[in-house]
């Protein structure tokens, strides 16, 4: 990828916002001290760096956002506090009774990316013991990991784990044990048997069989409703089957992941690129999600990795639109306020609190899309 996908506007219009983003998060990392934040209101982040809500499924992203900036600036203030933030989950490997699937968000963005940077041996075990935990989730009769934890949830999968199984293939190259990546195989492959729809939407939960792994339901989940299809679950799914080609070189993956791209391309041209929550939503409220936009944005980057020479501009482009649609509309760059990319939402039923607000998920794949583009990011998945 490179020079000749985009023009020279485009050009200039990636490094001003790079230029926005050095001073708006060296500005952010030093007011956050130890936070771990999650939503932003009236531009100051909350925190979620106490023991009852240490186990929440974003708590990684600020250390994936401190990682990134580390490693396209080399400003050792970003490093610190990432580091402060990985020994933090110390406590809940600890603990292990409350993790979930999300361990895979949650160590790829802190351990594994610390060791990915500066291979240090403490991250790296840290990575390994979240993959192990990963891994021992599988169910090998129905043949999947079940997301969450509880009884009436043993046999329910969700398209989120598209992107926590990164951290199997992950665990496989470091170890040259298989098992993690066999693992991971049989989780997309799940997915992509139960979730997604022949037209590339998806659906997010599937309550699965646990003995025989047969679909039993399929709930409506965050989105609107069951047979709906909720943008950020799209946006895992793209994302998630073309990282899982990258991994696998697995034709299946590549193809699912270009037709889930293509129905969410089709699904933002009527919002001039701006993604509703769900794109199967009534016409009435009208719900947006910026975070879906973000996240599909770098899935999209990343199919054009893998794509021949003729075909990239065609993904390259939907990402740029998208992001530029949300940069003129959606971002804050004011450096004394938390949070680039405003208008995230949590789910479409989600209390009025959580719809329309900054979502740290959606700073970290924005902040990654933009890096991409420039060529100054790691690859963290
Ligand atoms: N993984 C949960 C969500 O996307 O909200």
């Amino acid at each position: 990828m490179g020079e000749t996908m985009w023009n020279e506007r485009q050009q200039q219009w990636l490094e001003e916002v790079y230029e926005k983003l050095t001073v708006k998060m060296a500005a952010e990392c030093e007011r956050a001290k130890d936070k771990i934040p999650y939503i932003a209101r009236n531009g100051v982040f909350d925190d979620h760096s106490g023991k009852d809500q240490l186990n929440f499924w974003t708590n990684g992203f600020w250390g994936g956002i401190l990682w990134q900036m580390y490693h396209a600036t080399e400003q050792e203030c970003y490093k610190e506090a990432a580091r402060r933030l990985e020994a933090k989950f110390d406590y809940l490997l600890d603990e292990y009774i409350r993790l979930h699937h999300d361990v895979g968000f949650m160590w790829l963005h802190t351990a594994v990316a610390d060791y990915r940077l500066t291979g240090d041996e403490t991250a790296r075990k840290r990575g390994l013991h979240a993959a192990a935990l990963l891994a021992g989730r599988f169910n090998p009769a129905g043949r999947f990991i079940p997301a969450w934890n509880g009884e009436d949830r043993i046999g329910w999968i969700i398209i989120d784990s598209m992107m926590n199984i990164p951290l199997l293939y992950w665990a496989t190259d470091e170890t040259g044990d298989p098992r993690f990546a066999m693992i991971a195989r049989e989780q997309a492959d799940k997915e992509l048997a139960m979730a997604v729809r022949p037209d590339g939407s998806c659906n997010h939960i599937c309550c699965l069989d646990p003995m025989t792994g047969e679909m039993l339901d399929n709930p409506a989940g965050q989105g609107y409703e069951s047979g709906s299809s909720w943008s950020r679950g799209q946006a895992w799914a793209l994302y998630g089957f073309a990282l899982s080609y990258r991994h696998t070189g697995e034709q299946k993956y590549l193809d699912a992941a270009k037709r889930v791209a293509h129905y969410f391309i089709s699904s933002v041209v009527r919002t001039d690129f701006l993604p509703l929550c769900d794109f199967r939503q009534p016409s009435d409220p009208v719900y947006y999600d910026s975070t879906a936009g973000a996240c599909a944005a770098c899935g999209l980057l990343e199919i054009a990795e893998h794509v021949p020479m003729l075909e990239k501009t065609f993904y390259v482009d939907a990402a740029l639109r998208i992001l530029q649609a949300m940069e003129s509309n959606w971002c804050d760059w004011d450096p004394d306020r938390d949070s680039v990319l405003q208008m995230g939402n949590a789910a479409y039923h989600d209390r009025p609190d959580q719809r329309h607000v900054p979502i740290i998920y959606g700073d970290y794949f924005f902040i990654e899309a933009i890096l991409r583009l420039l060529k100054k990011d790691f690859l963290i998945w």
